[in-house]
């Protein structure tokens, strides 16, 4: 039999294969509540615009509000043959109440349908995204504050560079994080227009109320032009784009965990409910939450270069390759809200091995800088000439099997006549971070005040 929506000029149905390969109701169901809610400002405009009587579109109102209670009962028959969530709950409509369902499609195309769906979906998932940052920033900032005056070696290349302080370090992921928050913010903001009314994509010759359906689903106006409307998905790009964004930071923490908690490490320990153990080596304790946090920016950006390709060339107005957006955005969410909530469990309950942090700075050198920068303020030297003593320091020192404040005023003085005693004091690694008074640097009060103004802005 060819189908009930649009089979007027088909004589036979569509090959099973066919099928299998159109239909987006394995994944689109997704969008029901979404679905049925713009049904419902569509069918309630129509009234309000006469193209309507009021008893239809009250039928079609309250036979929605069916069709949504069986969807969420799980008592609904999905329907493969109908395609897609669109004509799966018309066609229910239909059953329920009759032949005003027939009339809800009027001045309307299943394009500017699916278009605010989604739009409506993916909004919602900005919302999520914004208030899981939020909590992961609160778990950051309550380990900043513990820590505001913690010393950590702070590294490049992985190497121990100078010392820095954990709130700093955590600090420095709020940071990022706050970013990420503000583009799911910014890309909510833009991708709130209403698409429906656009029709197939001309507009239509139904005297309908943009504005009055736009209102009713909670967007700013209504979009601008019926093409743009049916055609772009920008607003999905976008919202891969800042999963992708933040996923990666999510990465860069998550491998921190991973190696900050390993033996040769131990600056911080996961606790039992966010480790696991190994099968064979009973002594295992894996931070297998942290990898999978790190790795999942695979699939996140696995999905927005799938979109990105699918999207790329594409002539307006629809195009049928624009259903598959869907499974790519469900994915990225689902993954993104997950990576998120671990994140913010473990963080939470994130044990820091404070006297570790603190003997791993004194070592390695790690106030060499604060060195050369006494030079430059004490004696004088240009900070090249600095640099280059401090290194003399550093190789004697190296050679002796010691860190730098244990080098004696003599070993120093026979390197650079003008080193004084003075300089042991800026030797020690909670000097060193306590003199980086620079905005935005390491010193305690610095993190101290980053952390105050954020605890306002999270609230
Ligand atoms: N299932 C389709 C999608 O997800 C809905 C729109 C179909 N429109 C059309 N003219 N075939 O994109």
């Amino acid at each position: 039999a060819s189908n009930a929506m649009w089979g007027g000029r088909f004589a036979a149905g569509p090959d099973a294969i066919m099928q299998a390969i159109n239909a987006s109701i394995g994944f689109d169901q997704r969008l029901y509540a979404q679905d049925i809610r713009g049904s419902r400002a569509h069918a309630a405009m129509l009234a309000a615009t006469g193209i309507l009587t009021h008893n239809d579109a009250e039928a079609i109102g309250e036979g929605l509000l069916t069709v949504l209670s069986e969807i969420e009962r799980g008592d609904f028959p999905f329907s493969v043959a109908l395609e897609d969530i669109h004509m799966n709950v018309e066609a229910r409509l239909k059953e329920i109440i009759g032949e005003p369902a027939g009339r809800l499609h009027t001045a309307r195309s299943r394009n500017d349908q699916v278009a605010t769906d989604f739009r409506l979906w993916v909004r919602d998932q900005c919302d999520a995204a914004v208030s899981g940052l939020r909590a992961l920033i609160g778990a950051l900032l309550a380990q900043a504050e513990s820590g505001a005056g913690w010393v950590m070696p702070g590294f490049t290349h992985l190497q121990t560079a100078q010392p820095v302080t954990w709130g700093h370090h955590m600090m420095a992921y709020v940071e990022m994080l706050g970013r990420d928050m503000g583009r799911f913010a910014d890309a909510r903001a833009r991708m709130n227009e209403c698409p429906l009314g656009a029709a197939a994509l001309a507009g239509t010759s139904f005297p309908i109320d943009r504005h009055m359906t736009a209102e009713a689903l909670g967007f700013d106006r209504p979009m601008a032009n019926s093409l743009d409307a049916v055609s772009d998905r920008d607003f999905a790009l976008e919202f891969l784009a800042a999963s992708a964004i933040c996923a990666t930071h999510l990465s860069r923490l998550a491998e921190e965990l991973v190696i900050w908690s390993s033996a040769q490490f131990r600056f911080v320990a996961m606790s039992d409910k966010w480790s696991t153990g190994s099968s064979i080596m009973p002594q295992k304790r894996n931070p297998d939450a942290a990898e999978l946090i790190r790795a999942k920016i695979g699939r996140i950006l696995g999905a927005a270069v799938a979109l990105f390709t699918v999207m790329k060339g594409l002539p307006l107005a629809y195009s049928k390759d624009m259903q598959e957006d869907k499974e790519q955005v469900f994915d990225a969410a689902d993954t993104l809200m997950l990576a998120l909530a671990a994140m913010e469990g473990m963080i939470g309950d994130l044990t820091v091995n404070r006297d570790r942090l603190e003997a791993a700075a004194s070592s390695g050198f790690s106030t060499a800088t604060d060195l050369a920068d006494w030079l430059v303020r004490a004696a004088g030297l240009p900070f090249r000439d600095a640099h280059h003593v401090t290194g003399t320091l550093v190789a004697r020192a190296e050679a002796k099997g010691c860190d730098l404040p244990e080098l004696s005023l003599e070993e120093m003085q026979a390197v650079h006549p003008a080193i004084t005693s003075e300089v042991f004091g800026v030797l020690g690694v909670h000097n060193s971070v306590a003199s980086r008074q620079s905005y935005g640097g390491t010193a305690p009060d610095q993190v101290r005040a980053q952390i105050a103004r954020w605890k306002q802005r999270i609230g």
